[in-house]
């Protein structure tokens, strides 16, 4: 599976990478917000500066218009703006445009998804909750669908009237309450749309590759891993908790207090 950071903070990109294990970065708006306090330069520069640590991997960057045309023209600057010769920029695009004032919901995206495919931009289709959603995205041209795996597990806990952390683990096979099992239009769970997800898009053989988003916790990693998903992006405090047991941690503190002199000798 490929890992992607999901983080717009540089020092913890700049970590990931150092690692060895990250093949991408995906950022939007929110992640921007709370990257903003650290960076002391512009913007602009912040995020060439985060190009640049990704290399030849993909980065995604977020519109921010909810309006047809101007969604379009947003992607195309973004583009512009930040092509590299590593050509590793990718264009996020909501799958359906936020209300606007009069309350209308508009479906234009695909729209736009089509028209920037058309151009060779690719685009990451964000805010999945449906797989039918990604069937739609992967359609008009997306080279990426981000089924929010978090987010659905969020909305799944409310219904079964949990009490429940963000970070808390969600069964990948869903919820029972008394003998009925909680779903949202028969997904049980953010691993479920994932797999259903991919494996609608792998049964027509579309080349889109799924990015499994809104990723909370180290066994839901496990578990997106488990069921074969292409890709997950991960936030950098869910990337230390994959690290981090108990027993590990345990463990080193017995090591060191049995060093012996002469093994330390061994290092001077
Ligand atoms: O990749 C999408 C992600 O940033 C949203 O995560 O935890 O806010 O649902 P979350």
């Amino acid at each position: 599976m490929k890992i992607y950071v999901d983080t717009a903070d540089i020092e913890e990109i700049k970590t990931a990478f150092a690692w060895g294990i990250v093949d991408g970065v995906t950022t939007n708006p929110s992640l921007i917000k709370k990257a903003v306090k650290k960076y002391k330069k512009g913007l602009k520069e912040y995020i060439k500066e985060i190009l640049k640590i990704a290399g030849k991997t993909p980065v995604s960057l977020e519109i921010i218009s909810v309006k047809e045309k101007e969604m379009y023209e947003q992607a195309v600057t973004l583009y512009e703006m930040f092509s590299t010769k590593e050509n590793n920029i990718v264009i996020k695009i909501p799958i359906n445009i936020a209300e606007d004032k009069e309350d209308t919901t508009h479906y234009d995206a695909l729209k736009v998804i089509n028209k920037l495919a058309k151009k060779k931009i690719p685009v990451n289709c964000t805010l999945i909750m449906t797989p039918e959603q990604s069937l739609l995205a992967a359609k008009a041209g997306a080279s990426y669908v981000s089924p929010f795996a978090g987010r659905i597990d969020d909305d799944l806990r409310k219904r079964a009237g949990r009490e429940f952390e963000k970070t808390d683990y969600h069964e990948a096979d869903g919820i029972m309450i008394e003998d009925v099992l909680v779903h949202d239009k028969g997904i049980v769970s953010g691993v479920d749309l994932v797999e259903q997800t991919q494996h609608m898009l792998r049964t027509y053989k579309y080349n889109t590759q799924v990015i499994a988003a809104s990723v909370r916790n180290a066994r839901q990693v496990r578990e997106l891993a488990l069921i074969g998903a292409d890709i997950a992006t991960i936030p950098f405090s869910v990337l230390n908790e994959m690290i981090h047991h108990h027993k590990t941690f345990e463990g080193l503190k017995a090591f060191t207090n049995d060093i012996v002199p002469e093994y330390e000798k061994l290092f001077e």
